[in-house]
């Protein structure tokens, strides 16, 4: 037994030193050299092999969308590698689902470029562009949220559809020695094409969020990528649901906004979630839309109002405000934001209203 178990232990020694070698070897001895990536069939990059898929295409100016800036834990930098890849890694297993391996769909920044490639990406992302911009406003909305006006300076204009969102930029900053980037939604109107608005959720210990709320500061400059998304307002004239919570808020305005700009006229009722009357913000803004707009509801639901509050609203979780003030009725569209818990007790509440999966759009934002 004692035998078995010690034959083991070397095997496995063994294994282990090889993994850690080959890996070493990887990062500091490899040189892949000059690869080819051929995109869509059509274009065609030369790149220094050895880095991820996603970094290689962002330094070459083609932003593949990416959540946790190639961490691999938000699974939104998923592109068709056609060949050139080698076998789908452990790491990627838990955001490919059994179709995406079949379509040989793979996480971008998982994957080096250790070989030729041959890519397929949507033509869309190519109108991804990168921005230099400066914080003309910073204000606090609430103790833990901030707004962000960025006026584009680099002469540039951004073209983007309510209800998408940007990747902003975090320079290394003590405490942070990588430059990494983060999704934010825009809360602007798509009119305004020389700036953009975002509102940012302080997370403790987050990276980006540190970096805006407590280095940031008006008159800095930054930079940003985007739009991308396929969560924005579609073209239809179903009646409207919507549902945020925090800084879920973001696109919500963008919509709200890009509805007042059009003179779009829907019906449309806005559940919005937060703890206490502390955490509530741009209520005279929904004032407005509900002045201004065709048909608008502003619902704000508080989950722990606190006894200075007198609060006489909604009291409860916005799944559970759904639950009881919505009525039945089919063809309605829903657009959700806010944390992936929120998003799925909603769409659950939503079903038993009578929507339908195909006109529930969501944005999860952890
Ligand atoms: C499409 C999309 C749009 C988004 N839009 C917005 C927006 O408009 N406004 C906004 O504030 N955020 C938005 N987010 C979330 C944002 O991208 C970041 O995830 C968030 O700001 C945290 O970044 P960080 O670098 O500070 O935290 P990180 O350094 O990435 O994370 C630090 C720790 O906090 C945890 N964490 C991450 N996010 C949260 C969270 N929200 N709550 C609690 N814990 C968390 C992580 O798991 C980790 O353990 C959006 C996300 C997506 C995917
Ligand atoms: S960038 Fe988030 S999983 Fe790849």
């Amino acid at each position: 037994m004692m035998t078995i178990l010690i034959t083991v232990g070397v095997i496995s020694g063994i294994a282990t030193t090889l993994a850690l070698l080959l890996t070493i070897a990887d990062v500091y001895i490899a040189n892949y050299g000059e690869k080819k990536i051929i995109i869509n069939d059509d274009k065609e990059l030369i790149v220094e092999g050895g880095s991820s898929l996603l970094s290689t295409l962002v330094g070459n100016n083609i932003f593949i969308p990416s959540a946790c800036g190639g961490k691999g834990s938000c699974g939104y930098c998923k592109c068709k590698v056609n060949s050139g890849a080698g076998p789908v890694l452990a790491t990627e297993l838990s955001y490919l689902t059994e179709e995406d391996q079949r379509n040989n769909v793979r996480l971008s920044c998982q994957i080096k470029v250790k070989e030729d490639m041959a890519i397929e990406i949507p033509e869309e992302l190519f109108n991804v562009k990168q921005f230099k911009g400066v914080v003309e406003i910073s204000k606090d909305l609430t103790d833990k949220i901030k707004f962000l006006r960025l006026r584009i300076t680099d002469g540039q204009e951004i073209s983007f559809k309510a209800g998408q969102y940007l990747q902003l930029t975090s320079p290394p900053y003590p405490g942070n020695k990588d430059e990494v980037y983060r999704a934010y939604s825009i809360a602007s109107s798509t009119k305004h094409k020389d700036y953009i608005d975002l509102i940012i959720g302080y997370v403790e210990g987050g990276i980006l969020t540190t970096y805006v709320h407590k280095h940031l500061s008006e008159g800095d400059d930054v930079t940003f990528n985007g739009p991308y998304g396929d969560f924005y307002l579609q073209n239809s004239d179903s009646d409207m649901v919507m549902v945020a919570v925090g800084t879920g808020m973001a696109p919500i305005r963008s919509i709200l906004q890009e509805m007042l700009d059009k003179g779009i006229e829907r019906k449309a009722v806005f559940f919005f979630g937060a703890r206490s009357k502390s955490d509530l913000f741009m209520l005279d803004e929904m004032e407005m839309f509900e002045r201004e707009l065709y048909d608008f509801k502003f619902i704000p639901t508080l989950s722990r109002p606190k006894d200075e509050d007198n609060w006489d609203g909604f009291t409860g979780r916005v799944p559970d405000a759904i639950a009881d003030y919505l009525e039945e009725a089919p063809n309605r569209e829903a657009y959700l934001c806010g944390s992936a818990p929120m998003i799925e007790s909603t769409v659950k509440n939503l079903l038993l209203k009578g929507f339908t999966e195909d006109k529930i759009f969501y944005d999860k934002f952890d």
